[in-house]
């Protein structure tokens, strides 16, 4: 896969707001026609609304749950029929939910692990019969470094994204000899909706967060690796410069 391709195709989840959005604008910049989901289809109309005028009809958008195995399945078959490839997947909704071990009900647990893990396993299944077949894809997991380190209150979020890095590279281990990069991408905090959710942190601590640009530009950097190159996990954090808001 070269990024500069034209007829290049990727798809986004979670394509409708924060990081998903930052990854499906630098795609759509970089060439590539992007189908992007989120649960919502009056998020992904407001997208849409913002992407179409400036890249017509290079971007697409579905209301699509991630956790919902049949609608995933019919998403990637529309998009394999569509344009006969797919290839780069990043698989990046997720959910956040952060409280004590024994504070968390059975229902909050099971929509966490569908979003954060079930989402990301449907997706690379349904994505990797059509990349084997052009032998080349690229599929990117957005975990944390919350799958690298736990913390108090991280339970439900610790056990999804460390199961996330090992999907990730126990993936890349079963695809790579087919010609499929599979990448973690483990950033720290980035400045999204997401803390809104959560309970929103201080403007403070919010300007010395990433930003989802961030992200979008290490996608697009991992692309333009050489197809021989795997970079499989990539871990970035605010640097804190004290001088710098940037
Ligand atoms: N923000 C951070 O600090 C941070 C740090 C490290 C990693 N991450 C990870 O990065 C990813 C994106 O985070 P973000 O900060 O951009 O979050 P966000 O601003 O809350 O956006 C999440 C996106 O995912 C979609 N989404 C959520 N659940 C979905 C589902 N079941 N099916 C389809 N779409 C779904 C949302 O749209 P709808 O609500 O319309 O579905 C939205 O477009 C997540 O996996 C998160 O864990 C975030």
């Amino acid at each position: 896969m070269t990024i500069d391709s034209k007829d290049a195709v990727a798809i986004v989840t979670g394509g409708s707001r924060g990081i998903g959005r930052a990854v499906v604008d630098a795609l759509l910049r970089q060439g590539f026609t992007v189908w992007f989901c989120s649960r919502s289809q009056s998020s992904v109309d407001r997208a849409l609304s913002d992407l179409e005028p400036i890249f017509g009809e290079r971007a697409v958008g579905r209301a699509v749950d991630v956790g919902d195995e049949p609608q995933v399945n019919a998403f990637v078959a529309e998009v394999s029929d569509r344009h006969g490839r797919i290839d780069v997947l990043v698989n990046n909704a997720g959910l956040g939910l952060f409280a004590p071990v024994d504070e968390i009900s059975g229902d909050d647990w099971r929509r966490l692990m569908r979003a954060n893990l079930d989402g990301p396993f449907y997706f690379t299944r349904a994505v990797a019969p059509v990349m084997k077949e052009r032998g080349d894809g690229f599929i990117l997991n957005l975990a944390s470094l919350a799958g690298r380190n736990a913390f108090a209150g991280g339970a439900a979020y610790n056990a999804s994204k460390f199961g996330l890095v090992g999907f990730s590279e126990a993936s890349m281990l079963d695809l790579r000899g087919d010609g499929i990069r599979v990448a973690a991408i483990l950033p720290g905090s980035v400045d999204t909706d997401f803390f809104d959710s959560i309970g929103s942190p201080g403007s403070t601590q919010r300007d010395s967060m990433l930003r989802a640009e961030d992200i979008a530009q290490t996608v697009v950097d991992l692309l333009r690796y050489p197809s021989r190159a795997l970079p499989s996990r990539v871990e970035l954090r605010p640097s804190l410069r004290k001088s710098s808001a940037q």
